[in-house]
């Protein structure tokens, strides 16, 4: 068993180096967060997607969210987020995780995402035609964070005016906000939620996603409001902070390697594929989200017992030496094939088809208006944001060119 029990302050600004070092002492570490939680961390590629599938773990938080209060000394960890947000599938175990990830897909199709490549290309087109050469801007405020939120505002139907306050809201409940912040964020998005659910439900039913959702039936089987709410929460929330900060940190990533750029520069029919490795080597969710383990689970040789918090860092499985060569190296051309970065077994990322849309023609784009764009601050002077969940910046500062 590893001697590191606390993980060090600085774990979100660095966690490649901590990663490593639990990484090459064994499969699974019991540790301390930042802010205290008691969990088993699993660092390795193999038995990250045995802790991503084993029937020994669960993600029913009616079952195993209590565990949260007895793993923390911390009383901010023992909140509970507004029940109506809570009933999504990515809290559920089959069968009712089942049934709801059925009802959805059939309103997700890949069709539909496909067919939102024009207008994905037009809000991109859009928000470049603002920016000019020789601009110094965020591009995460400018570029990285308006994209993915104005597409999933429209699947939703949602007006763009209240963006900003979807921002605000769900800043706040990825916990980087006190425990009667989230509680404020918590009730104000679910009851702009009902609202809408609501209105769309008493609409005739139109081609849009949102009215397939709220009209889906599979054989007489309807989400019923809070189900709806829930799921449209978790659509809007998924559905940005990750995007955003796959294209900041992989904006990052070829700004700090000149020669993969040049790549992706002189090759731009390369960047679909190359997806795949930026997700790899600095994918958004260091963290997945919670489990549970119901019984005792054997992970290459280390016991969790049941009755424990499970959690599997994506980020350190994808640079696990034993799955990738030169695991922390950026190489835009490598087969990144079997990365977990979109997690693994049932609760695989619904949104990867639109994810891996948005990126491309996001990367297409940027890299065409400004192919000499460049770091406009040191990169040690670049805050990571205080999340375990988030791998991401707070602002990335580029001179556009
Ligand atoms: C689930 C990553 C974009 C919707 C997940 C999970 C991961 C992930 C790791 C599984 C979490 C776990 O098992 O604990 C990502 C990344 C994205 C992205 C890296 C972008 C680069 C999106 C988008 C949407 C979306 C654009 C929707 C429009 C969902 C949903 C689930 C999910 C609904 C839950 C699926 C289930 O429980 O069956 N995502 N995601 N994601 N994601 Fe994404």
């Amino acid at each position: 068993m590893t001697t590191l029990t606390q993980l060090p302050d600085d774990y979100v600004q660095n966690p490649h180096h901590v990663h490593d070092m639990l990484r090459a002492e064994g499969p699974v570490q019991e540790v301390h967060m930042p802010r205290g939680l008691k969990v088993w961390l699993v660092t390795r590629y193999d038995e990250a997607k045995i802790a991503l599938t084993a029937p020994q773990v669960s993600k029913n938080i009616a079952e195993g969210g209590h565990l949260m209060a007895v793993h923390s000394p911390d009383t901010d960890q023992r909140r509970e987020i507004e029940p109506t947000l809570a009933v999504h599938m990515l809290n559920m175990d089959p069968p009712g995780h089942t049934r709801l990830r059925k009802l959805v897909t059939k309103a997700f199709t890949a069709r539909r995402i496909e067919l939102m490549r024009p207008r994905v290309q037009e809000i991109a087109a859009e928000l470049i035609a603002k920016l000019n050469d020789g601009d110094e801007v965020d591009l995460l405020e400018a570029f990285a964070f308006p994209l993915p939120i104005t597409v999933i505002c429209e699947l939703l139907g949602i007006p763009i005016d209240n963006r900003d306050d979807f921002r605000e809201w769900s800043n706040q409940l990825l916990s980087f906000g006190t425990p009667d912040q989230v509680q404020a964020a918590a009730s104000a998005m679910a009851g702009f939620l009902f609202q809408h659910v609501t209105a769309i439900a008493q609409a005739e039913p139109d081609d849009t996603f949102f009215s397939a959702l709220v009209h889906a039936d599979d054989s007489g089987d309807r989400l019923n409001t809070e189900e709806l709410i829930s799921m449209a929460f978790l659509l809007l929330v998924a559905g940005h902070e990750t995007t955003v900060n796959l294209i900041g940190n992989a904006v990052l990533s070829l700004l700090r390697n000149p020669d993969q750029l040049q790549i992706l520069k002189d090759r731009p029919e390369l960047i679909p594929a190359s997806t795949e490795e930026f997700l790899r080597l600095e994918g958004p969710v260091n963290v997945a989200t919670f489990r549970y383990t119901r019984e005792d689970l054997e992970l290459g040789g280390v016991t969790v017992p049941a009755g424990e918090i499970l959690m599997v860092s994506l980020v350190a499985a994808n640079r696990d030496p034993a799955k990738y060569a030169d695991a922390d190296k950026l190489d835009v051309t490598r087969s990144a094939q079997g990365h977990v970065a979109f997690g693994h077994g049932i609760h695989f990322c619904l949104g990867a088809p639109l994810a891996r849309l948005e990126f491309d023609v996001a990367l297409t784009q940027l890299l065409d208006r400004f192919p000499n764009l460049t770091l406009a601050a040191e990169p040690e002077t670049l805050v990571w944001r205080d999340s375990t969940l988030i791998r991401g910046l707070h602002t990335l500062p580029v001179r556009l060119a």
